[in-house]
């Protein structure tokens, strides 16, 4: 089948039947990883591109490493180390890299949106790896493929996604595609960093993190993102980590076999302890090790592929 839609923006571009063959594809990208020699040719002669505007570790490592399992040709820019330093904007450098061969760009940029103009600008297919506090679809991908792997399905679910809801581009692309598939989302935060009207995406709000952990089968906590707050919007960490803070006592109102997870990084004792973190249901190394697959089912299907993958 492939993916029909030349750009990944958000996650509503993929249908959910594109979502199940990335899903699919990403169970046969694990097995590649896991042996001695981590390589398959799938993409020899494509090259891709990672333009990334602002900081990252797993978002940014774990492209590159999908498309060099897979034979790709990956460069990596940052922009603090190239021309757009020099004030390039970013049309100017996205069509630079065009020129230059680029088939796949993936890009991370501080404003929401951003990736409109890229995409516009360019006949390469170009990937969201997070716009602002928009979306960033391919850790959804990566979060649901690693609920599913656990429950099966997520159809009837109750997943719970708690923190700074407001900011958080991680929120607004599960709740896409976990709608799209059946889940029953619920989002909890603080009154300030709970976007107005996010029950017309389809979620039950909630203040009280109590609500929201009762009989849950995912408990996914988001960082306190305090780069993208100008105003204080609660009063301290401290209180923050009392009333929204994921701990043991609290985790016990779940379900006795729920998942913990977080997309990272951490803020260790104020979203989450250290113990939850690193807790029999947390699954949050396994989401790292999730990231790798899916990028490489996800370049897979960018890079033309369709079906099943072979490798
Ligand atoms: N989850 C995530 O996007 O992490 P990075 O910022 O390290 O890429």
């Amino acid at each position: 089948m492939g993916i029909k839609s030349k750009d990944l923006i958000s996650l509503a571009d993929l249908s959910v039947e594109e979502m199940k063959e990335v899903f699919m594809n990403a169970k046969s990208m694990k097995d590649i990883i896991s042996r001695d020699i981590k390589k398959v040719p799938t993409l020899r002669g494509k090259v891709v591109v990672n333009l990334f505007y602002e900081n990252s570790t797993r978002t940014r490592s774990s492209f590159e490493l999908a498309g060099k399992y897979m034979g790709a040709d990956v460069i990596n820019i940052s922009a603090s180390s190239s021309s757009v330093a020099k004030g390039e904007n970013l049309r100017d450098t996205a069509k630079t890299l065009e020129r230059m061969g680029a088939d796949i760009v993936i890009m991370r940029h501080p404003v929401s949106g951003s990736h409109h103009i890229l995409a516009q600008a360019l006949q390469a297919r170009v990937i969201n790896a997070g716009d602002g506090t928009h979306e960033h679809p391919t850790q959804a991908l990566l979060d649901i493929f690693t609920m599913m792997e656990h429950l099966g399905s997520v159809e009837g679910k109750k997943i719970a996604i708690i923190g700074d809801i407001l900011h958080s581009r991680v929120a607004r692309s599960n709740i896409i595609g976990l709608n799209a598939l059946g889940a029953e989302v619920w989002v909890c935060g603080p009154p300030t960093l709970i976007p107005s009207q996010v029950e017309k995406l389809g979620v039950k709000v909630t203040w009280d993190m109590e609500k929201a952990l009762e009989a849950a089968d995912v408990v996914m906590m988001l960082r306190i993102q305090l780069e993208r707050q100008s105003k204080g919007l609660f009063p301290s960490t401290r209180e923050y980590a009392k009333l929204y803070g994921l701990n043991e006592r609290k985790l016990k109102l779940a379900k006795d076999n729920a998942l913990v997870m977080h997309p990272g990084p951490m803020n260790r004792g104020i979203e989450i302890t250290a113990e939850v973190a690193e807790g029999l249901l947390s699954v949050i190394e396994e989401q790292v090790t999730n990231g790798v697959a899916i990028r490489m089912a996800l370049l897979y299907a960018m890079g033309g592929g369709k079906g099943n993958v072979v490798d």
